[in-house]
């Protein structure tokens, strides 16, 4: 039963369903390893993480937190593709309009930091829903950032993508694998693992299907450290840069099951390849 909820929470398309029912803070259980297995973290020592709020979906609590980010601009926050969908935000991304960016927040709880309007929502037009291949989408705030809080992506041959590579996932998710969110953000540490690894693990099926162009697998072969639920759109970081954002899995932590993260060189080629696509659909 339990593994049962695990693999439907997995899919990013119920996401929506599992989001919807984040219970208030109080209930959540006071689990001490949390993302699963992690720390928590101050924001100040990745101020590049940003919650994703939108109060009028996913309620007043946790400050409406539903998903992950990352600012790679001073105006621009990358997320996953999914975190946009409409069984997500319950509507088009034009539509949600109190979407917003927490910044410089740790606790959900406190008032900390600054809440930015998104502007705009571009969603990579190649992402596919069923294998989770291209899973991101760019969010143009409607103020800046300082450059502080912005952080570098690794292009295409950065040797942070490099297997055995210590990476750190940032996060708001479950911390628990059974809906126990949190409300201060967490840090887990995890490895770059070899694309076989989640190949083996995911090799198609309802659940995703793992394609090494555009994803990375990471975690731990023990299980034990991971993202979860709540997490996606977040960064994966390595040397200082970003080498990922949270996509998919199945459940959380578990051995045999690592953590499948959107290739953050694949995006830095695909938006090279698209920004006229891009700036014309910011036009219109
Ligand atoms: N799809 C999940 C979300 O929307 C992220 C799951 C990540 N899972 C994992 N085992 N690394 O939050």
């Amino acid at each position: 039963m339990r593994r049962l909820v695990a693999r439907t929470l997995a899919r990013p398309l119920v996401l929506a369903a599992a989001a919807a029912a984040i219970p208030p803070a109080s209930a959540a259980p006071a689990a001490a390893d949390v993302v699963v297995g992690g720390f928590p973290v101050d924001v100040s020592q990745s101020p590049w993480t940003v919650a994703l709020s939108s109060r009028d979906r996913f309620g007043d609590t946790r400050a409406g937190q539903f998903c992950g980010g990352v600012a790679v601009g001073r105006t621009a926050v990358l997320t996953a593709a999914h975190c946009m969908s409409e069984e997500v935000l319950g509507t088009a991304p034009g539509r949600a309009y109190d979407l917003k960016v927490i910044a410089g927040r740790t606790d959900l709880l406190s008032k900390q930091g600054t809440e930015i309007a998104v502007r705009n929502v571009w969603v990579n037009p190649g992402y596919d829903g069923t294998t989770n291949v291209g899973d991101f989408a760019v969010l143009t705030l409607a103020q800046p950032l300082p450059q502080t809080s912005v952080i570098a992506m690794a292009g295409p041959g950065d040797p942070a993508y490099a297997v055995g590579t210590t990476a750190l996932v940032y996060g708001w998710g479950d911390t628990t694998g059974g809906g126990g969110y949190a409300h201060g953000l967490h840090a887990a540490r995890v490895h770059v693992l070899a694309d076989a690894a989640c190949r083996e693990a995911y090799p198609g099926g309802w659940g995703g299907t793992y394609r090494s162009e555009s994803m990375l697998c990471a975690g731990e072969p023990a299980g034990g450290r991971d993202a979860c639920q709540g997490d996606s759109g977040g960064p994966l970081v390595a040397d200082g840069r970003l080498i990922g954002l949270v996509s998919w899995g199945d459940g959380c932590g578990r051995a045999g099951s690592p953590g499948v993260y959107t290739r953050v060189s694949d995006i830095v080629r695909t938006l090279r390849g698209d920004r006229g696509a891009r700036a014309r659909q910011q036009g219109a």
